[in-house]
């Protein structure tokens, strides 16, 4: 697959980048000034070679050309980035990663801006896109971390089937992380505040936990 992926030079966009490509698809790492994908390139080049040879940067209206294209920018910055480039992203998969939050002493509380999931902000910002909601669970970190499988549970959620069933593979071709059909993107307002949850369980019991569903097999093609 071409991928790209808005705002990589963050740890969670440029972890999975550089996931995606060591598994094989074409990424392009964007940011709102090219120099700066180019630089976050140039590092993943010398920490992992050979294993992101098909990776290459751009500003984010290059990384918004590719087939399939994450917004991966600050939660803040989501809507407005899908805004900017809804023409670019029309009739796209759009994966939506971002996780409205906010630090509150030793917890995290979710924020709803408008009172919906921001991958609905995102598909209403660019309404002729196909946005997918997904990885808003996995810590960038194990995104980063190429010599260690990533162990986590995906939960994707979308209103167009096919880009549902498209992400449900493209989670499912990265080994070790399993998928999950969450149905319409109304769903993904349980995802994202759940992340609030999440991160105050990893503070208050000092790790970095993620989602692991029993009881279900993951997505098989
Ligand atoms: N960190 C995690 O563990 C994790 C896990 C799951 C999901 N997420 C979600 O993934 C997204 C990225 O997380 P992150 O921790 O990597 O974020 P981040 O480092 O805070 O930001 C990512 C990139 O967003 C761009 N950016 C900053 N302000 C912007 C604005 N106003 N408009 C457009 N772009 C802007 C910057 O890139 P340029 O300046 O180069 O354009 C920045 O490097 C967030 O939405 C987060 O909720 C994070």
């Amino acid at each position: 697959m071409n991928i790209g992926v808005l705002g990589a030079t963050g740890p969670a966009g440029r972890g999975l980048a550089a996931r995606l490509a060591s598994v094989g698809h074409d990424v392009i790492a964007g940011s709102r000034e090219e120099s700066r994908a180019e630089a976050v390139v140039g590092e993943l080049r010398d920490e992992w070679g050979p294993r992101v040879d098909t990776l290459r940067a751009a500003d984010n209206a290059g990384a918004a050309t590719a087939d399939v294209v994450v917004v991966a920018t600050t939660w803040e910055g989501a809507v407005a980035t899908a805004a900017e480039h809804a023409g670019a992203l029309a009739g796209k998969t759009v994966i939506a990663m971002a996780n409205g939050l906010e630090k509150v002493g030793r917890e995290f509380h979710p924020v709803l801006p408008e009172g919906r999931s921001l991958s609905e902000a995102v598909q209403a910002a660019a309404p002729a896109a196909h946005v997918v909601a997904a990885f808003q669970h996995v810590p960038a970190a194990a995104f980063a971390a190429l010599d260690q499988p990533i162990e986590s549970d995906i939960i994707v959620c979308s209103d167009h089937e096919p880009s549902r069933e498209l992400v449900l593979g493209l989670v499912a071709g990265i080994p070790d992380l399993r998928a999950f059909d969450g149905g319409s993107l109304v769903n993904a307002i349980g995802i994202e505040t759940f992340a609030a949850v999440l991160l105050t369980c990893n503070i208050r019991h000092k790790g970095k936990g993620t989602l692991r569903m029993l009881g279900l097999e993951g997505y098989q093609a």
